[in-house]
């Protein structure tokens, strides 16, 4: 293993900000910024029930994660052609690349667009077309993960299965998200059982405001490999041993949990405990537009809160790469692009 160098307090912000790293919990949808939802909303002629994008913004004041989730589907309305999806996944991935993303696996939540008469083909062909145009115009790897909503039926998460068939050789996986108590992962076992067989990489949001028993049945049940958000995981003993024997990653994003509350003061947020317990934990920015912050605002921001150490840093960086879904030649060059980062910042060379 790498014996990270030592590195002042001073450094650590510099340090966080140049380190290579993959994002794998970014909802595209969630990085739609309130300029680009108002341009869209005028391209489109769709009618916004906030008068301006200061009122929009304004309104980013939530209580829990449905809270939030009910003015993120509203957001997402304004896009409904193949270039609007392109747009906002080009925005993305241009800050992304300039946190120093090397590879980001993007989130998509079809359902919310088909619902509204806008085909899968356009959804995935816009989103594709902006993953390919990154990896040469901005140097940077992305696959897409089609989430299935949870807090519809099983019967319309076969129904959006049937309609991305066409489309499989353009995503990686497939992941569970949107209101988590009261919508088991269990719902969803014969839905991730066929995705299994057609060999998609699984993952699944569990332990974000829902009990242990749903990260227990998400690994379980729908045999995901890795657990998206996993935080409440600490109040199950037997849960942490089996995360950190497994290496089962957590992809967790600490400026989310604290704008929805489930850390209300930062300081107190667990990311230090999941490391220190031995577990892969990851930092991510869930809806970076909706939350405060990209990527790297969320490891500055929960860094300075709960004085977590380069060795960490170290530690997370080198864990989004692992986790990821690529293949082990790209993730040994990111790795070994990562100790240079770490080399250089004692050179003071950035
Ligand atoms: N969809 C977008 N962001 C989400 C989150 N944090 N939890 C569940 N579903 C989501
Ligand atoms: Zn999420």
């Amino acid at each position: 293993m790498f014996k990270v160098p030592p590195i002042s307090a001073e450094r650590l912000p510099a340090l966080l900000r140049a380190m290579p790293k993959a994002e794998l919990h970014i909802h595209i949808e969630g990085s739609l910024e309130p300029e680009l939802i108002f341009a869209l909303a005028q391209r489109n002629a769709v009618a916004l029930p906030y008068a301006s994008v200061e009122a929009l913004r304004s309104a980013y004041a939530f209580t829990n994660l449905q809270s939030f989730l009910d003015i993120y589907y509203a957001g997402a309305s304004v896009l409904l052609h193949e270039q609007d999806f392109y747009d906002m996944a080009r925005a993305y991935l241009v800050r992304a690349a300039h946190d120093n993303v090397l590879h980001a696996e993007i989130f998509f939540d079809p359902q919310t667009h088909t619902a509204r008469g806008v085909a899968m083909e356009t959804v995935i062909n816009g989103l594709h077309r902006a993953c390919q145009d990154a990896r040469t115009e901005l140097g940077i790897s992305a696959t897409l993960i089609l989430c299935f909503l949870r807090h519809l039926s099983e019967e319309s998460a076969f129904e959006t299965l049937e309609q991305a068939q066409p489309f499989l050789d353009k995503i990686v996986g497939v992941g569970l998200d949107s209101s988590e108590v009261g919508h088991p992962p269990e719902k969803f076992a014969r839905v991730f059982a066929r995705c299994r067989e057609l060999g998609l990489r699984l993952v699944a949001h569990a332990g974000e405001e829902g009990p242990p028993a749903y990260i227990w049945s998400a690994l379980d049940v729908l045999k995901v490999e890795r657990i998206d958000h996993g935080v409440q995981a600490v109040h199950d003993a037997a849960l942490m041993q089996r995360l950190a024997q497994d290496r089962i990653a957590l992809t967790v994003c600490p400026l989310s949990n604290h704008k929805l509350r489930v850390f209300p003061d930062l300081a107190d947020h667990n990311l230090g405990k999941l490391l220190d317990a031995g577990l892969a934990a990851t930092v991510n920015s869930d809806d970076p537009a909706y939350f405060g912050g990209y990527i790297n605002d969320n490891f500055t921001q929960v860094f300075a809160a709960t004085h977590l150490t380069a060795k960490h840093a170290y530690q997370l960086a080198f864990n989004s790469f692992e986790a990821s879904f690529a293949g082990n030649a790209d993730k040994r060059t990111w790795e070994h692009k990562l100790k240079e980062t770490f080399e250089r910042c004692v050179e003071h060379d950035y």
